[in-house]
């Protein structure tokens, strides 16, 4: 699909105009730039239209992370990323003519005089190689193309700044360059605090801009604008060092780099790469038994002894990264089209979001070497909270781990597994993070955690349910049954009626007897009676779990319907409520059909009656909606108008140009207007269609 930007009637005409450029499939409030990890996450927000050298680069957060980009066309200098403002030097804009995203890439085409630049920004996915998808590490590659018949002069340049490492601009940084087959800026803060954030960027570690040094690649730190004008005035950088190390935006240093590619023709140069990264280690500490923790680090150190190893591999490696990830677009691509080209857009720019936001660890031997044997994945629920590991953001993620690689899913449940195995987290039912603030998994040994009771004790039933299907491995079933067991005799308690308790959907506030918290309650029952059966537990339990599930589902829908028997209620008893009943998905998911058909061909009714422009409520309190949930309902539909219709509504929001965040989950579905959330793994939800 290939589509102008969607201009609704209250954008302004000088909003309109703006909009020039082919966007593919459509512009979105914010495009992904270099969307690794919870820190390395820089985006484009592109608003109702916004051009790459129009805005700068944001963190998750909308802070701006310096990321400045020039070429020299002749002699003529253009700016094409990035806002920058160089006093000392006149340059135009290049002119925004394309943009694609992919579920790996985003693709601008601009027009710098007779040549069109190519600016390819990949966040690689490579959820099946541990070491790879564990590498905090994003390319920019740059190519350009004589339109006019004639050869031309270009020349390169790029730069970042020290926003990357801080979330306070006030504070000191100091840096270095390193100039062989690589040339690599680091820059890292001088008071370093393990373990910290400031307005969510990690404060301890070190950014890195690097390019492979080929002939005439220069370099270059300093003040923003002394850097930018040499560059801009001569077409290439000093070599030079600026020592004086100082805050982040006390004369803005910057750290440059250029490459000078000679003649261009009439065919597209190979490009010209950088790689932008953040590492720091350890990455977490984890809480162990007797409350001790446990410092963990990024899987790929398994591999590399030292930083300058990883980059040399992560830059050569270009080419096989692009041809992966242009593997793996088109298999996504494939099987997303199957539902539909709104369908296929949707989840495109949900993946690198969704994986941005989790990291794979190992521990340490005792002897200093890494236990391979020991991998946990960790999540950071971004936006919402900062907690780690959150159960029920895990939950609606789940789609894009059972897609991509279903073992991260696995490594995602075991830390919290683990924990609760140790004993030290005190309440029945299953606990609902690993720790309120990332990277600190530092558990909830007082118990006080966001209490989700059946929320929590139904997702980690039905998702470690969900990875054995899917994969035949049982080990993590066999391994925590007691676990399993106990929060399964939880549900049996409190899902049939449930207390008044928060669901995932915790803004909406607590409700007794919510329908869709007993469906997920009640589908974890059923769940636990297969994996009783999968361990080889007791015939008479499986055959007892099976009689509950089923003797609940019976009671539930004469508790759940509405009088008029045209829909589900949001809670009982309340006749004219009613709600998105997303956790159906999972009776599908796990087939375990313990739902009537009849149930399902009633909300695929009622829910093409109660549509707005951009989708289904959440439920009837509000007129917001949850993207990732309305994805999971439209895959629950008998019909595929009615599964259309969600999707539709949702494509349109995407592309309404409202919004300026990294993709929202919450949004109204009267106005179109995102509800707060940004960036969140949740959008992982948004491949529920890929796995049924
Ligand atoms: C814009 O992108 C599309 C799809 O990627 C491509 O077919 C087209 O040639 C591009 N246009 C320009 C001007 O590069
Ligand atoms: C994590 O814990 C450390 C103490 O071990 C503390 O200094 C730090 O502030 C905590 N980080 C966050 C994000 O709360
Ligand atoms: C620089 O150019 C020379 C001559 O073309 C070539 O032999 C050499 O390999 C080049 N060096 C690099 C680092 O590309
Ligand atoms: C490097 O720059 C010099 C001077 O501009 C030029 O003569 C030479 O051909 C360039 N080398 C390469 C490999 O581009
Ligand atoms: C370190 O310990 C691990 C686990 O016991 C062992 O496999 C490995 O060989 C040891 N390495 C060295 C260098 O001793
Ligand atoms: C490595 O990790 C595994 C899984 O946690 C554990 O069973 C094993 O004891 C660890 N090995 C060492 C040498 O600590
Ligand atoms: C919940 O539903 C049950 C069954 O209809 C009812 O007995 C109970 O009073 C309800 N609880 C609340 C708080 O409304
Ligand atoms: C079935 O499970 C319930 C709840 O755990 C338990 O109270 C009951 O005794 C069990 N019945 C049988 C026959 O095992």
């Amino acid at each position: 699909m290939r589509s102008l930007h969607l201009l609704l009637p209250l954008l302004s005409a000088s909003a309109t105009s703006a909009i020039s450029w082919i966007a593919n499939p459509f512009n979105p409030a914010a495009i992904p730039l270099a969307v690794r990890s919870p820190y390395l996450s820089a985006w484009l927000q592109q608003g109702n239209g916004a051009a790459l050298n129009d805005v700068w680069p944001t963190f998750w957060t909308g802070q701006i992370v310096g990321w400045a980009g020039f070429v020299k066309v002749d002699g003529k200098p253009f700016s094409f990323l990035g806002a920058p403002s160089v006093p000392a030097a006149t340059f135009s804009k290049a002119v925004q003519l394309n943009s694609t995203f992919t579920s790996t890439q985003s693709i601008f085409v601009l027009s710098a005089g007779p040549v069109d630049i190519t600016v390819t920004f990949l966040s690689p996915v490579e959820p099946t190689d541990l070491v790879k998808q564990s590498i905090p590490f994003a390319y920019m590659a740059v190519s350009a193309v004589s339109t006019d018949g004639a050869s031309h002069s270009v020349q390169v340049y790029s730069d970042i700044s020290a926003e990357w490492v801080s979330g306070d601009n006030s504070l000191e940084v100091d840096w270095s360059t390193t100039a062989d087959s690589v040339v690599t800026h680091q820059v890292q803060l001088v008071s370093q605090i393990p373990f910290t954030e400031i307005n969510d960027h990690t404060q301890y570690g070190a950014a890195f801009y690097s390019t492979l040094s080929t002939n005439n690649t220069t370099f270059q730190s300093g003040q923003d604008v002394v850097v930018r004008a040499q560059f801009i005035n001569n077409g290439r950088l000093t070599n030079g060092q600026d020592t004086n190390f100082r805050a982040v935006s006390n004369d803005w240093p910057v750290f440059g780099l250029s490459h000078d590619l000679g003649t261009v023709g009439s065919t597209l140069t190979t490009p010209v790469v950088f790689s932008v990264g953040h590492v720091r280690d350890p990455a977490l500490q984890y809480i162990v038994a007797n409350d001790a923790l446990q410092t963990r680090s990024l899987y790929f150190w398994s591999q590399f002894s030292c930083t300058s190893a990883v980059i040399s591999s992560f830059l050569g490696d270009f080419a096989g990264a692009l041809s992966r990830a242009r593997a793996f677009d088109s298999k996504v691509a494939a099987d997303a089209s199957k539902i539909s080209a709104a369908y296929a857009s949707i989840v495109a720019l949900s993946i690198r979001q969704a994986l941005g936001a989790i990291e794979i660890t190992l521990s340490k031997n005792p002897n200093g070497s890494f236990n391979v044997s020991d991998v946990l994945v960790f999540l950071k629920e971004i936006s919402s909270d900062g907690n780690v590991n959150t159960v029920d953001v895990i939950f609606p993620s789940w789609p894009v781990l059972l897609y991509t690689n279903p073992v991260l899913g696995k490594y995602l449940l075991e830390g919290l597994f683990r924990y609760q195995a140790t004993g030290q987290y005190p309440n029945k039912w299953s606990v609902h993070d690993l720790g309120a603030s990332y990277p600190n998994a530092t558990g909830h040994n007082d118990g006080n955690d966001e209490p989700m009771p059946v929320e929590e004790s139904g997702n980690m039933v039905i998702m470690a349910l969900s990875y054995a299907q899917k994969t035949g491995d049982n080990s993590q079933l066999a391994q925590y049954v007691a676990l399993l067991a106990q929060w399964t005799q939880f549900l049996i308690d409190d899902s049939l009626i449930p207390a008044n308790q928060i669901s995932t959907d915790d803004f909406a506030g607590a409700l007794a007897n919510q329908t869709n918290l007993a469906i997920k309650g009640i589908i974890g029952i059923g769940a636990m009676a297969q994996i009783n059966e999968l361990v080889g537990g007791s015939a008479a339990a499986t055959a007892n779990y099976s009689a509950i599930a089923s003797s609940y589902v019976s009671q539930f829908q004469t508790l759940a319907a509405s009088s008029s028997g045209q829909h589900l209620t949001l809670s009982y008893g309340d006749s004219s409520s009613w709600g998105l009943t997303y956790n159906l998905f999972a009776d599908k998911l796990l087939k375990l059909n313990l739902f009537p058909t009849s149930i399902y061909t009633m909300q695929t009714a009622w829910y093409k009656t109660v549509a707005n422009e951009f989708g289904v409520p959440l439920d009837t309190r509000h007129t917001y909606t949850k993207s990732d949930w309305q994805i999971w309902t439209a895959a629950i539909m008998t019909d595929t108008t009615a599964r259309d219709l969600f999707i539709t509504a949702e494509s349109k929001w995407a592309a309404d140009g409202l919004n300026s965040a990294p993709l929202s989950d919450w949004y109204d579905t009267l106005s179109g207007q995102d509800q707060g959330f940004s960036a969140r793994p949740v959008v992982g939800g948004h491949l529920a269609q890929l796995i049924v």
